[in-house]
């Protein structure tokens, strides 16, 4: 019987150089020179899956592809996606405590949530499950909720609903039963009446711009200014804070750390920052 080699494509200095650069140039992400090795071993996949001979090629390729989905294809493999619900549930437990309580005080609401790199949609499903709980009548009206991020392939995830149950296991048995339909032993899907409640978008957050009608209530950005080097990260955070509603607040990943002062940010609790009143 013959032997099956399997052949490793080698990412040399040259490609990755090449590489690092147009991720850096497209979508902010740093690359230091010891992620070669972690490059080279995620686009393996790719390079087979496309029937390309090197990294060189590939990097052709996707500059010229002007749909932009193989650059997409790419930084799918680079970036970690990893999520789930009820993910840092101290967010949640303010949010509910917190911040729910004004909102029901509030005679006219117009609450807008976004989750800004919200990979498969975990994020924002759970706030909008925890809204379905707290919240009588649920008015769709008074709601919008935008969950966005750079990969396609996360966001196709997010729309479909679909997931395993270990991304599951945070959020309490009762909550699981009343808002997700299970497909087998192990996957469960979101009911359509809390998908509904969610608008998934494409957003590069390295645009110069951000386009919102409204301001946001909240924003979570979470896990995800961990990629950007410090110039990038901190173009991002003053967007991010310029389409914050006065009094709103930024959710950022626990371990990450940004200079508060500089954006007018109020410390509220670990991770939880406060935009001034105007
Ligand atoms: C680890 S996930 C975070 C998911 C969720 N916010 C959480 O904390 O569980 C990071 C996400 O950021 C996205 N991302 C990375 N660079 C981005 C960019 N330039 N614009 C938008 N999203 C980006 C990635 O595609 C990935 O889905």
């Amino acid at each position: 019987m013959e032997k099956e080699i399997f052949s490793l494509f080698r990412l040399t200095d040259r490609e990755f150089a090449l590489i690092a650069n147009l991720v850096y140039e497209t979508v902010g992400i740093h690359l230091p020179p010891e992620k070669r090795i972690l490059v080279e071993s995620r686009l393996q996949h790719l390079l087979k899956q496309e029937n390309l001979p090197n990294f060189e090629t590939l990097y052709q390729r996707i500059v010229q592809d002007e749909s932009g989905l193989l650059l997409s294809e790419m930084i799918n493999r680079i970036t970690t996606n990893h999520t789930y619900f009820m993910r840092e549930s101290a967010h949640y437990d303010f949010l509910v405590h917190h911040i729910f309580p004004l909102w029901k005080n509030l005679s006219y609401r117009d609450i807008r949530i976004w989750s800004a790199g919200c990979s498969s949609g975990e994020e924002i499903y759970t706030v909008a499950i925890l809204i379905r709980e707290h919240f009588f009548p649920y008015r769709p009206e008074e709601w919008g909720l935008l969950g966005t991020d750079i990969s396609l392939r996360v966001l196709e995830q997010a729309q479909e609903g679909v997931y395993s149950a270990d991304r599951l296991e945070n959020l309490e048995p009762f909550l699981i039963q009343k808002y997700f339909v299970q497909l087998d032993a192990t996957t469960y899907q979101v009911k359509n009446e809390i998908k509904d409640m969610v608008l998934f978008k494409r957003f590069n957050l390295m645009r110069e711009t951000y386009p919102f009608k409204g301001k946001f209530d909240i924003i979570w950005c979470r896990n995800v200014l961990i990629y950007f080097d410090q110039s990038h990260k901190e173009n991002i955070l003053s967007h991010l804070v310029e389409v914050l509603k006065p009094g709103g607040y930024l959710f950022i990943g626990h371990s990450e750390t940004i200079e508060r002062e500089k954006y007018h940010l109020r410390f509220i609790q670990p991770a939880i920052y406060q935009k001034e009143a105007a």
